[in-house]
């Protein structure tokens, strides 16, 4: 993934959280703030461009011939949004119980323009904030939350890196991370844009430098979503897209395997969520078009 691919994959998951934060309800994640991230003309040009998206996710929506507004909707509720909401949710759950057993660091890996920091600005004095990703993700996080008119919380700390060319070992060390806190480390919307061993060296990293206890949240693709014959069509075209803008889709675990898989890391799998299971806790009975999205699972893993 190019740092400038990687940037806009990061606004299209905040577009879709400011999107449900601001039309739906009830909320599966209240990103109140990722609003703000955006300029009226962005709003603007962002709504109609993705209502015109319609056409081509869902032509036989398309010739319902919905107004703007209905497709955008549609395009938010049937794409981008069940992505990003659910695994937030996920983790910011996990984070939350973490909190209640003394973690003290949170760490955000791929951190684009996760808001927590921001929101959660009752937990200064609890909780230290690690943000991990590309030097230009964060240069532009920078420059919206300045337009949006935040201050920088005293316990946010941005570790510019890049997966592929620094260990996590090496990032966290130039920060103020202390490996003997408990910590909660997120990985969402990463794993399947990196290869398999770099996604097994960052996990083994967190292992060696994080205090026993200390947990990781992540989402993956399951291998069936590479297999053209196994893979849903929405799958397809994501992978599609992601080819079209050079960016391939690269790393699919099999869920059965998981386990073992972390084993060898030394992270013990807590729990392993299928699209089956993150329908049941965060979708189900909904009256829009949300729901989970098929070969996307969740995993929390505890490093040993
Ligand atoms: C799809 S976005 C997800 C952002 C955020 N976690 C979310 O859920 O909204 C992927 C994020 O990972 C970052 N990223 C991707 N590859 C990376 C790499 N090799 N090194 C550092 N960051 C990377 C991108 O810059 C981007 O912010």
């Amino acid at each position: 993934m190019t740092e400038k691919q990687a940037g806009q994959t990061a606004m299209i998951m905040a577009y879709a959280r400011a999107y449900h934060a601001t039309h739906d309800s009830p909320k599966i994640f209240d990103d109140f703030l990722a609003d703000a991230l955006f300029t009226p003309e962005e709003h603007m040009q962002t709504d109609r461009d993705w209502a015109n998206l319609l056409q081509y996710s869902h032509p036989e929506l398309a010739a319902t011939h919905p107004d703007q507004e209905t497709a955008l909707a549609w395009v938010v509720q049937l794409g981008s949004g069940p992505i990003t909401l659910g695994r937030s949710r996920y983790a910011e759950d996990g984070l939350a119980q973490g909190l209640s057993n003394g973690v003290s660091q949170y760490i955000i890996l791929g951190a684009g323009l996760d808001t927590f920091a921001y929101r959660r600005s009752d937990l200064v004095e609890q909780l230290r904030v690690f943000e991990l990703d590309y030097p230009a993700t964060q240069e532009m996080k920078r420059s919206r939350v300045a337009t949006a008119g935040w201050s920088h919380p005293a316990n946010l700390h941005f570790v510019p890196v890049d997966f592929t060319r620094e260990s996590l070992v090496a990032a966290l060390g130039r920060s103020p991370y202390d490996p003997d806190q408990l910590s909660f480390f997120s990985w969402l919307g990463v794993s399947f844009y990196l290869s398999r061993e770099v996604v097994f060296d960052t996990l083994r990293d967190i292992a060696s430098i994080a205090a026993p206890g200390s947990k990781i949240v992540f989402d993956y693709l399951d291998a069936d979503a590479f297999i053209p014959e196994k893979a849903s069509k929405y799958m397809q075209q994501m992978q599609w897209i992601a080819a079209q803008l050079g960016e391939p889709m690269k790393a699919g675990f099999e869920p059965q395997f998981l386990a073992a898989d972390l084993d060898c890391l030394n992270l013990y799998l807590e729990e392993n969520l299928a699209p089956s299971d993150i329908e049941a806790r965060y979708y189900q009975g909904r009256s829009d078009r949300y729901h989970a999205v098929e070969h996307f699972h969740f995993a929390k893993a505890v490093v040993r």
